[in-house]
């Protein structure tokens, strides 16, 4: 596992999803109340770039059918209605040095 740069932390306000690829890796970055979290990009329903989801009440919302995600953990909060079950978002760990904000990916 190694630690990549991937913003600067002021490039970021709570609420934001920022889209980035990190060796090689297509993720999510987000930011709620003032901590990072970062996530696999796409939907694990039927794979919707979450970078075009947003926030409400501290999860993540994809727009297309409405999943709902934590981001500290990619855990599913609900899945879209009449769906079952779908799979988690990956999870990356971040941690912020020096005003960038680096995650950590194999
Ligand atoms: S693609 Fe995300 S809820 Fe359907």
């Amino acid at each position: 596992m190694t630690w990549y740069r991937v913003l600067k932390e002021s490039q970021m306000n709570d609420g934001d999803l920022f889209k980035a690829k990190v060796n090689g890796k297509e993720i999510l970055i987000i930011k709620d109340e003032g901590k990072f979290y970062a996530t696999s990009l796409y939907c694990t329903h039927e794979q919707y770039d979450l970078s075009d989801g947003f926030m409400d009440d501290h999860k993540l919302i994809c727009p297309n059918h409405f999943a709902t995600f934590d981001p500290k953990d990619g855990s599913v909060v609900s899945p879209p209605e009449g769906s079952g079950d779908i799979e988690p978002l990956k999870s990356y760990r971040t941690k912020v040095e020096n005003g960038d904000v680096l995650v950590e990916v194999d």
